[in-house]
């Protein structure tokens, strides 16, 4: 007795059991796709998501409070390897940023980045240490306890035998009139990047 329903096909009749392979490969295949599409879907949704918090908290999940905290004298000095990662950093640089040195030394100096950096600022910074040069320029940075402070920083590669084995950064207080310069210019370029 035939269990499974028939299916006439050009006169002929065939089991479901003909047919099962070629349903179950196009069902896999539908499957599949679909999965796809709401793989893209969500990591949309995620990349959206991840663009939004970091406007709210930052890259390192700190939640940003719109209040300035003066550097208003000494210098902050800093070095790290060719990766960015803290290898140094002077009393000033934990007094101002609010960490301690042992939670600096070893992290990224991505830890005091700012979401209201354009990006385009960094990649210019290491673009200029990449070829060899120097880095001078305003960066707005975050405070372990969400607050902000700017900063007029100088960074240079540090070189060992004519070989690049790091970079040091000394950063000083800014100017009231390269303040309102930066501040301008980095609410166009953020505003370009959003879109
Ligand atoms: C010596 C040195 C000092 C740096 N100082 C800062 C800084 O004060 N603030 C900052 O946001 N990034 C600074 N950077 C750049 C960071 O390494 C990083 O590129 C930037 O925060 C952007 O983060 P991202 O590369 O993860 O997007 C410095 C890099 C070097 C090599």
């Amino acid at each position: 007795m035939q269990t499974q329903a028939s299916i006439s096909q050009n006169g002929q009749s065939h089991s479901y059991a003909d047919f099962k392979d070629v349903f179950i490969k196009s069902n896999i295949q539908y499957y599949r796709k679909a999965l796809e599409e709401k793989k893209e879907k969500s990591s949309h949704l995620d990349s959206q998501k991840d663009y939004f918090q970091s406007i709210i908290y930052g890259k390192n999940k700190i939640k940003l409070i719109d209040e300035e905290y003066k550097f208003d004298d000494g210098l902050i000095v800093s070095s790290t390897d060719l990766k960015g990662i803290i290898t140094y950093a002077n009393r000033k640089f934990c007094e101002i940023s609010g960490y301690t040195k042992d939670e600096l030394v070893g992290k990224n100096h991505n830890i005091i980045r700012h979401p209201h950096m354009p990006r385009v600022v960094f990649k210019e910074l290491w673009n200029s240490l990449h070829s060899g040069n120097e880095w001078k320029g305003i960066v707005k940075n975050l405070r372990n306890d969400g607050r902000y402070y700017w900063a007029y920083s100088h960074i240079m590669p540090i070189v060992e035998d004519k070989i690049v084995i790091g970079y040091s950064a000394t950063k000083r207080p800014v100017l009231a009139s390269e303040l309102s310069q930066a501040i301008e210019l980095y609410k166009r370029l953020l505003n370009e990047e959003s879109y």
